[in-house]
């Protein structure tokens, strides 16, 4: 799924036109609706911050604003182009005074210290030009109690994992399967990094 949902969306050129990668990434709905279940079950308490990293059109943070309205969630992506799409998107559902999406790239964050409880990322990370870079900014802009969540394909996550080990010695990091149907081939990953300190 992920790897023709890629090719498709590179011969079309889709990641500089946000709708057509929007039709596109329907093929990931199964994930996407996993990651905002992970959310929704993670006990986080009303007014939590909540970071999607390299969010494409958005439809990760619009489906948890959607499902824990009690939250403060961001997007950020490369694209200044899906970013619109993404704004554009979070005022149709009446949503902007609660979700917000920013220009940025995951290795260069603007953000303090700490800001968030919680950060996730969806099939972004194999396209991150410094891998150790973005590990290391999200790993800043969590709180020392949050997590970071990174659901991309298996064996992409590799980089990401040894990223996590080498910049961040006091954490924990895991990677699981995330099986998102009864056809799921176990292609997708999640990698789970805990600040332990
Ligand atoms: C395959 S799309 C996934 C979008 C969305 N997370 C989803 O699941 O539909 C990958 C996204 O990562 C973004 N991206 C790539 N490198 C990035 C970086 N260094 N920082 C932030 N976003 C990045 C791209 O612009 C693109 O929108």
């Amino acid at each position: 799924m992920p790897s023709l949902h890629h090719a498709r969306a590179h011969k079309a050129g889709a990641f500089r036109h946000p709708a057509a990668y929007d039709r596109l990434a329907r093929r990931a709905r199964r994930l996407h609706a996993r990651v905002v279940a992970d959310v929704a079950a993670a006990g986080l308490a009303d007014g939590a911050r909540v970071l999607d990293a390299g969010t494409g059109p958005g439809r990760v943070p619009l489906a948890i604003a959607a499902a824990r309205p009690g939250l403060r969630v961001e997007g950020i992506d490369l694209s200044g182009e899906m970013i619109e799409h993404a704004r554009r998107l979070a005022v149709d559902a009446g949503v902007r005074d609660r979700v917000g999406f920013t220009v940025s790239d995951v290795a260069d964050l603007s953000y303090p210290d700490g800001t968030f409880d919680l950060i996730v990322s969806t099939l972004s990370q194999h396209h991150w030009a410094d891998v150790g870079g973005g590990i290391r900014e999200l790993r800043r802009v969590v709180k020392p109690t949050g997590q970071i969540w990174i659901y991309d394909i298996r064996f992409a996550l590799r980089r990401a994992e040894a990223a996590a080990r080498a910049v961040s010695p006091r954490c924990d990091v895991g990677k699981e399967v995330v099986r998102t149907g009864p056809l799921s081939l176990g292609l997708i990953a999640r990698l789970t990094i805990r600040p332990t300190g």
